[in-house]
C-alpha cells in the first residue's frame, strides 16, 4: 500500500525526523486557512497523489500570502497528474534550501534483503540521473537482520561525499529513517529531496513510503491510510466479508476454490463464450480458498448476484482438504440464507474429494436454478450459453 507524501510525512514526524509542519487542505479556503495558521512568510502548497514528477507537472507551487495559497490551491485541486486527479493538497512551510540529496532505503526482493540508495544530486531529476549515470548513485546493501545501524549509515554519509560538517545529522536522519522503515513494515522509504537548508538544516523535504500489505495484521493503526474511494463497491464489500474478489467486466460469475483453479475457470468460460451471441466473458474472480464454509459460499453468493451484469453463476470446485460434500452443503445452505435474493441460474462442478456425495446431496435438493454438470468444460459451456441467451442469444 503506497501512502500519501502527507502520511509518509506524518510517520517520519512521529520518528523524530527532521519534517516542515504541514496541513491538509481539501479546498482553496481550506489551504488559506492552512497557510494562516502555518503563520510562515511562504508556504509550498502540494498535490498530494500517489505518482510522482508532481513538481514538473505544476503540482508543487508556491504562495506569499494565504490569498495566494488559495489560488495556488485552486489551481492544483483538480489538476490531473499521470491520471490521479488532485483532490488534497498539502500546505507546508516553504524552505530555503541550500542543497538537494536523495535517500531511500527498499526491499531488494531478488537479493532477500534491503537496499540503501543515496547521491548528493537529489532533486527532481533523480529518474535521469539513476538512467545516465548509475555510478553517481550510491547503493549498500543492507543486512535485514541489522537494519541501517549507525555504522552503516557512516558508511553511506562518507562513500556519498557528503561535508563533513553535515555528517553526523545526516547519519542520525538515516538511522531514524532505517526506523521509519522497520518500525512500520515498510517496502519503500523515500526522500527526494533531502535538503539541507541555507542556515544548514537537514530537512525531508518529501516523503514516499509504501507499507507491506502483508503486515497489515500487526497494524491496527493502518485503517487510517485506506483509500476505498476509487475502489469498487462490491470488492469493498467483498474486502469486508475477507473474500477474495475482483470484479472483471463479463456476465459469468465464477466462485471457486484456490487461485490456480479460478484462474483457469476464467479462462475455460472466456472461451466459451467465444462463439456465442454477445460473447458472454467471465464477471469476477473469486477464490474461497481452502477450508470454504456455507458462510464463505454464502457471502460470495451474495456478492456475485449483486453484481446486476451477472446473468449466470458458475461454481467450480475441486474437493482437497474441503470435501464436495461439504461444499454442496454450502451452497445448500447459502441458497437457504439468500432466499428469494437468489434469482439467477448457478451451474455447479464438483469434482475430488467426496464427489459423489455432493452431487447427492445438490441432487436431493433440486433446487430450481442448480444445474450439477459433471465436467469443468461442459459446466463452462452451459454457463456461457445460458449468459448469452440472457443477451439475446439462443
Ligand atoms: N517546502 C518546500 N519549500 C521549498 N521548496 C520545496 C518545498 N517542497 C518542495 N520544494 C521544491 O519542489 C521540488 C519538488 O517537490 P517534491 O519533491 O515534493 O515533488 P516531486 O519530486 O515533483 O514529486 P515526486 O517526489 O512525487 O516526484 C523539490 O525538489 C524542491 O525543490
Ligand atoms: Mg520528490
Amino acid at each position: 500500500m503506497d501512502l500519501f507524501e502527507y502520511q509518509a510525512r506524518d510517520l517520519m514526524e512521529r520518528a523524530g525526523v527532521p519534517v516542515l509542519k504541514a496541513r491538509v487542505a481539501r479546498t482553496p479556503a481550506e489551504a488559506q486557512a492552512a497557510a494562516e495558521a502555518l503563520g510562515t512568510a511562504v508556504t509550498v502548497i502540494k498535490a498530494q497523489v500517489k505518482t510522482g514528477g508532481r513538481g514538473k507537472a505544476g503540482g508543487v507551487k508556491l504562495a506569499k500570502s494565504p490569498e495566494e495559497a488559495a489560488q495556488r490551491a485552486a489551481e492544483i485541486l483538480g489538476m490531473s497528474i499521470k491520471d490521479h486527479v488532485v483532490e488534497t493538497v498539502m500546505v507546508t512551510e516553504g524552505a530555503s534550501i541550500a542543497e538537494e540529496y536523495y535517500f531511500s532505503l527498499l526491499l531488494d526482493r531478488a537479493e532477500r534483503r534491503y537496499l540503501a540508495m543515496c547521491t548528493r544530486e537529489g532533486g527532481m531529476e533523480i529518474e535521469v540521473l539513476a538512467d545516465e549515470r548509475p555510478d553517481a548513485l550510491l547503493k549498500v546493501p543492507i543486512d535485514p537482520r541489522r537494519g541501517l545501524d549507525e555504522a552503516t549509515a557512516a558508511d553511506i554519509v562518507a562513500r556519498a561525499g557528503f561535508d563533513e560538517a553535515d555528517a553526523a545529522e545526516l547519519v542520525r536522519v538515516f538511522v531514524l529513517l532505517g526506523e521509519v522503515y522497520r518500525d512500520n513494515d515498510a517496502t519503500l522509504v523515500e526522500v527526494n529531496p533531502l535538503v539541507r537548508t541555507t542556515d544548514g538544516k537537514i530537512l525531508a523535504l518529501d516523503g514516499k513510503i509504501s507499507l507491506d500489505d502483508n503486515a497489515a495484521f500487526r497494524h491496527p493503526g493502518w485503517s487510517v491510510f485506506a483509500d476505498t474511494s476509487h475502489d469498487d463497491p462490491l470488492e469493498v464489500r467483498a474486502r469486508e466479508k475477507g473474500l477474495n474478489y475482483v470484479k472483471l467486466d463479463g456476465q459469468v460469475g465464477i466462485i471457486g476454490n484456490g487461485a490456480g483453479l479460478v484462474m483457469s475457470t476464467l479462462d475455460v468460460v472466456a472461451y466459451a463464450g467465444r462463439g456465442l451471441t454477445g460473447h458472454p466473458k467471465p464477471a469476477n474472480f473469486l477464490d474461497i480458498g481452502g477450508g470454504a464454509s456455507a458462510q464463505v459460499m454464502a457471502d460470495g453468493l451474495d456478492i456475485i448476484l449483486s453484481d446486476p451484469q451477472v446473468s449466470v453463476v458458475f461454481v467450480n470446485v475441486f474437493g482437497g482438504i474441503t470435501a464436495c460434500s461439504e461444499v454442496a452443503k454450502g451452497i445448500r445452505e447459502a441458497l437457504k440464507q439468500l432466499g428469494n435474493r437468489a434469482t439467477k441460474p448457478i451451474v455447479v462442478r464438483l469434482d475430488g474429494n467426496a464427489v459423489e456425495v455432493g452431487r447427492e446431496i445438490l441432487q436431493e435438493y433440486a433446487h430450481p436454478l442448480v444445474t450439477v454438470v459433471d465436467t469443468m468444460d461442459e459446466a463452462a459451456r452451459a454457463a456461457a450459453e445460458l449468459a448469452s441467451a440472457a443477451m439475446g442469444g439462443n
